[in-house]
């Protein structure tokens, strides 16, 4: 089995029956989903609220039970991977380009357990680029008021075109060095008008990370 496979099998043995459970987006949370599904399949009674189209269409095809998420006040659970997982908890996230469903799951659960290899683990954040969410009008002003944070911003391309987010948006991916102060620079991020949202995720929003290992383990902290 492999590490982020292992990762996701744990985070699963987490849910109970009756809970609310928000999907997460990614290779890793794919894993998920699946045994999720085959949870499902033995008789245990969840439902489940998607950060994206794909991981929606991920739990049709393994058989979990969806809830439109305008019929839920909270989620028990929500199980995601992370691009990035600092010291401190603190994470990158939307390299799936899913970061705005994604924070919006995560920040209405009672749980939020961040599911990784090894791979994602970082001293500070900033190796992997931010990705940021904007709105497709102006996004040149924008890319200047992101630009003046000290880093490089670069639209989000899909092959030929630009890569438009199930909210109907644009990522910009802004490229810093080292990322000395996660929260500060998330806020700077979205005082700009146009930002909808970044994909800086703080540590009081992340109940467990676990992180699949080589050697068929996990570790959690
Ligand atoms: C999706 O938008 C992302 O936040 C993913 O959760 C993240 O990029 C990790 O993806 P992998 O599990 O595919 O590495």
């Amino acid at each position: 089995m492999n590490s982020k496979k292992r990762a996701a099998e744990k985070a699963v043995e987490y849910i109970q029956d009756g809970m609310i459970v928000g999907l997460g987006t990614g290779s890793t949370a794919y894993y998920a989903i699946e045994k999720i599904g085959e949870r499902a399949r033995s008789g245990l009674r969840i439902k489940a609220v998607a950060s994206s189209k794909r991981s929606e269409e991920l739990a049709k095809q393994f058989g979990v039970a969806l809830v439109p998420i305008e019929e839920i006040d909270s989620i028990d659970i929500t199980i995601d991977g992370a691009d990035e997982v600092d010291n401190n908890n603190n994470l990158i996230k939307g390299g799936g380009g899913a970061l705005l469903r994604e924070k919006i799951l995560a920040s209405h659960s009672k749980r939020f357990v961040v599911i990784i290899d090894e791979s994602k683990l970082v001293g500070k954040l900033g190796r992997f680029p931010v990705p940021v969410e904007i709105v497709p009008f102006a996004s040149n002003l924008t890319l200047r008021h992101l630009r003046a944070l000290d880093c490089e911003p670069r639209i989000r391309r899909d092959a030929e075109n630009v890569y438009i987010t199930d909210n109907g948006n644009m990522i910009a991916d802004c490229f810093f060095d080292i990322i000395e102060d996660p929260e500060i620079l998330s806020a700077r991020m979205n005082s700009i008008p146009g930002v909808v949202e970044n994909g800086l995720f703080s540590h009081t929003m992340v109940h467990a990370v676990i992180i699949g290992t080589e050697n068929d383990t996990v570790k959690i902290k």
